[in-house]
């Protein structure tokens, strides 16, 4: 089987629709016929402020969601970063064959930066992108399903791969990234404009995982749309009901032109109501699986460190390897 690697920073108490959609979906599916890696990047998550506390309750929290939601830990290696230090040795080495241009050219570290106020942002931040690429690299993996927002990031390690590789001979498989599907991207529900985040500016424009079924109701009746009243799929002149229909369409697995079809002629009340309840089949098992798992959090850890004992084999693998040919003297 092909390998497969991927992640998300364990940042907010709960992942959002657009986790589940963009990415949680396609891992469950592609956990069927891949060797796959799934992470929760917590090294990542701290290249910004966290509270310690919440952290290492996020971190649970979100493993519980990714296997709420079927990510099958007996089928895939579910981990957390910070439990397998090949992660932080490997980026060690990578960063010494960056250039400085190259990393200030990476948007994400330009947007985040642009945020903070420049002189704030911690050189973890900077170096962000060179810890990504070694998470991949480690694994040696062939496909990285993300989302388009980390297409740079793969095309930087890729272009570190290759200039390891022809540098100290071959070591690293140079992997390809797995964009997901425009259709499965998600956007904010009061502002479709812009998608689905974290870090978004209108709290009822996104749909928490973990949100009960009468906030999650309440946020698509009030879901932004249009004055013009069809149903019908443009994303460019209607984005609001567009989203709506992708949502519909993924979770409810009936095509967009199908629903047109049986929303024709009906209002967008109509529409949202039937939205709420193909959300709540889908989101409610979901959250109350997640709380399941949260209620015993021993269990959850013992799983964690499993997997890690698992990720750790293969990683502590490519690293000697690497440590090898970079000249490090091995310990006897
Ligand atoms: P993160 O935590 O920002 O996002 C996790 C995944 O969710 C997808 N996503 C969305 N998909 C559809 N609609 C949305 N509105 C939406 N919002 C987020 C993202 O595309 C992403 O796939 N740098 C990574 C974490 C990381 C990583 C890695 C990923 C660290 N090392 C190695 C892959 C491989 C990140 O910040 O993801």
């Amino acid at each position: 089987k092909p390998r497969l690697f991927s992640g998300m920073q364990p940042s907010a108490e709960s992942l959002h629709l657009g986790n589940y959609i963009g990415a949680l979906l396609s891992w469950k599916a592609l956990q069927e016929t891949h060797d796959a890696f799934f992470f929760l990047a917590d090294m990542h998550a701290i290249t910004v402020p966290q509270d310690p506390v919440a952290l290492r309750e996020n971190t649970r929290r979100t493993a519980a969601q990714y296997i709420a939601a079927g990510i099958d830990p007996s089928k895939s290696t579910l981990f957390v970063q910070s439990q397998v230090p090949a992660h932080a040795q490997l980026a060690w080495v990578l960063n010494t064959l960056t250039g400085f241009g190259e990393a200030s050219r990476m948007t994400q570290f330009k947007d985040k930066a642009a945020k903070q106020g420049a002189d704030s942002a911690s050189v973890g931040l900077f170096t962000y992108p060179i810890l990504q690429a070694g998470d991949i690299l480690l694994y040696q993996a062939a496909e990285v399903p993300v989302g388009e927002d980390q297409r740079q990031h793969i095309e930087l390690t890729r272009d570190l791969a290759t200039r390891f590789n022809s540098r100290f001979g071959e070591t690293f498989r140079i992997p390809e990234p797995y964009i997901l599907k425009e259709t499965a991207k998600i956007f904010d529900l009061q502002n479709p404009q812009s998608k689905m985040s974290k870090s978004s500016e209108s709290p009822a424009g996104i749909v928490w995982l973990l949100d009960d079924a009468k906030t999650t109701a309440k946020k698509i009746m009030r879901a932004v749309t249009d004055a013009d009243g069809q149903i019908i799929f443009d994303r460019d002149a209607k984005p609001g009901v567009a989203n709506l229909l992708t949502i519909f369409s993924v979770l409810g697995e009936i095509p967009i032109a199908t629903l047109e079809a049986d929303f024709a002629g009906r209002g967008y009340g109509d529409l949202k109501k039937a939205l709420v309840d193909v959300v709540e089949a889908s989101l409610g098992p979901v959250r109350a699986r997640t709380l399941e798992l949260l209620a015993d959090p021993t269990e959850l850890d013992r799983i964690l460190a499993a997997n890690a004992d698992r990720a750790n084999e293969v990683a502590s693998a490519t690293l000697a390897d690497v440590y090898d040919k970079v000249g490090f003297l091995p310990r006897s």
